[in-house]
């Protein structure tokens, strides 16, 4: 029919409340035209992060009934890693522990031997006695949590090892939280990935056919890095899945594998940045010829069996609202490297946890969103949902394309994103008007949409040096909530951008009006068109 198949249906519904212009101009006005800054109680439509927002599914919803708030080994704890070690570890093997727990089954010798006292070692997620003496999963709030955790904890153990070096840590594309986490150390964040890829010309051909995995790190700038750095100054080599800061675009396998064969070839513990693990998977099987007949849960086990670690946030791919994680792996790379003076780092990054966020069973977490993650981290993985979450996220690229609107594509997961350089072609808007978030400000008043300028706003370029600004893209985000949206929500979308696109020298350049010096400043900052 060309058109898909209805995947779900809506069985709780929010009504929008019917807000005027002058209304929301108000609003604008009162709130600094500080796009997070809005109240979303006022909005239409919100793409303003795809973190968080996702509208949760029945199964999810029951789950939440079997939440245990105990304050020492909830009984979701138990379920979740078990979630963890399902998706992350066993591909289509999967024990359903979850199932056992949530059916009532009261063999009180089998809960023991499958469920409360199981040992397992040597993945992301011991359990039994080596839990205590070995601990390699931290349950978190969010994702910057679990970046919080690992780098101050690495700090900490680099400046024993060696006080006086300088240390760098190169990623595909940084996330902002990511990159001020490391920053925050003294560790410089370094962004290796191929611009030209990236901002190929526009318009294009053969859109949805092919996917070059845009988010690929560039592994030949990763090495001259680690040559040109050395590689005791590089502490770990992270990959971003799928790369939210480099449009959002997915990573290949091969891409994976050949840095997993850099970081080998230097000793240098591997790690990614794990937020959209399945939409990522969802591009490999379908863009990666090897990848064709390979189930999403197998893709998922091999792209983790290379990596020492990893931090995630599941207000994405855990379908969640709230929660998030940080994993090592059992005697990988980086617990040996990084264990030193008679301490496992696990143990010191646990003490961290306990003083700062709460002890590791509920990682300030409640046992509700424990069990709701448990379960969407089951349902994420399904090939069913990931066809009908990156179809809409299709529909919307290819939507403005159609309509001329500049659009980075093929489109990533999560989000489209569209280029401002391009779109501003034929007016008198420059880098430094921050024309992006003159965009958002106008799609905000006039259409009750908001989107995210991810540019030289965001990035700071204005407080960057001419070689750090090379990296910054300008672009505006628009994230789609999981499980949220529908084909006339994009629609609606498309028609707003494409009148302001036709009236695009009317969209006022923006100043920076407070905090230009502060720091994540699209958090804080006020602006005046
Ligand atoms: N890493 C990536 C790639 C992210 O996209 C995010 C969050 C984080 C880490 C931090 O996770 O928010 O749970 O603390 N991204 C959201 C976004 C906020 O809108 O892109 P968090």
């Amino acid at each position: 029919l060309g058109v898909p198949v209805p995947d779900h249906k809506a069985y709780v519904i929010r009504n929008y409340k019917d807000v005027r212009e002058d209304q929301r101009e108000r609003a604008l006005i009162e709130t600094e035209y500080n796009m997070f800054s809005f109240p979303a109680d006022l909005l239409t439509l919100d793409y303003l992060s795809d973190s968080g927002s996702t509208s949760m599914s029945d199964l999810q919803w029951a789950a939440l009934l079997h939440g245990d708030e105990s304050y020492g080994r909830n009984k979701g704890y138990y379920v979740l890693l078990d979630a963890f070690r399902d998706v992350f570890e066993r591909g289509d093997k999967p024990e359903k522990l979850v199932n056992l727990i949530l059916s009532g089954e009261d063999n009180v010798n089998k809960l023991m031997n499958e469920v409360y006292l199981t040992s397992s070692e040597g993945g992301f997620v011991n359990g039994g006695v080596h839990q205590l003496s070995r601990p390699n999963t931290f349950i978190v709030p969010q994702g910057r949590v679990s970046e919080y955790l690992l780098f101050s904890t690495l700090a900490e153990v680099l400046h024993e090892i060696n006080p006086n070096r300088k240390y760098y840590i190169p990623n595909n594309g940084h996330f902002d939280t990511t990159g001020a986490n490391i920053r925050a150390v003294h560790i410089e964040p370094i962004n290796v990935f191929d611009k030209s890829v990236v901002l190929e010309p526009f318009p294009y051909k053969e859109m949805d056919l092919r996917n070059p995995f845009k988010g690929n790190m560039d592994i030949k700038q990763l090495e001259e890095i680690i040559n040109q750095k050395g590689p005791d100054s590089i502490p770990l080599i992270y990959i971003t899945i799928t790369n939210n800061s480099i449009a959002g675009q997915p990573v290949s396998m091969a891409n994976i594998r050949a840095a997993k064969e850099i970081a080998t070839k230097y000793g240098i513990p591997y790690f990614f940045d794990a937020c959209r693990f399945a939409e990522n998977a969802y591009f490999i099987q379908k863009f990666e010829e090897e990848f064709k007949n390979v189930s999403i849960r197998e893709i998922i086990k091999e792209m983790f069996s290379y990596v020492d670690g990893f931090t995630i946030s599941l207000k994405k791919d855990g379908l969640g609202n709230m929660g998030g994680a940080l994993f090592l792996r059992d005697n990988g790379v980086f617990v040996k490297k990084y264990s030193i003076n008679g301490k496992n780092i696990g143990i010191r990054i646990k003490e961290r946890q306990i003083v700062t966020i709460g002890n590791d069973s509920y990682g300030g977490l409640s046992g509700r969103d424990i069990m709701a993650l448990a379960v969407g981290l089951q349902e994420v993985v399904k090939l069913s949902y990931l066809k009908s979450r990156i179809g809409l996220t299709q529909y919307f690229a290819k939507r403005l394309a159609e309509n001329n609107i500049p659009v980075i594509l093929p489109a990533g997961g999560h989000a489209v994103y569209i280029d401002m350089d391009k779109f501003f072609i034929g007016t008198a808007m420059k880098t430094k008007n921050f024309g992006g978030v003159g965009f958002t400000i106008e799609l905000l008043k006039h259409y009750g949409i908001r989107a995210c300028e991810l540019g030289p706003f965001a990035f700071e370029w204005d407080q960057r040096s001419e070689e750090q600004r090379k990296s910054i893209l300008n672009l505006v985000r628009f994230a789609i909530p999981r499980n949220a949206y529908s084909r006339s929500d994009i629609d609606y979308t498309v028609a707003a951008i494409s009148e302001l696109f036709k009236n695009k020298e009317k969209i006022p350049k923006v100043r920076i009006a407070r905090g230009a010096e502060l720091s994540l400043r699209h958090f804080q900052t006020g602006l005046k068109p």
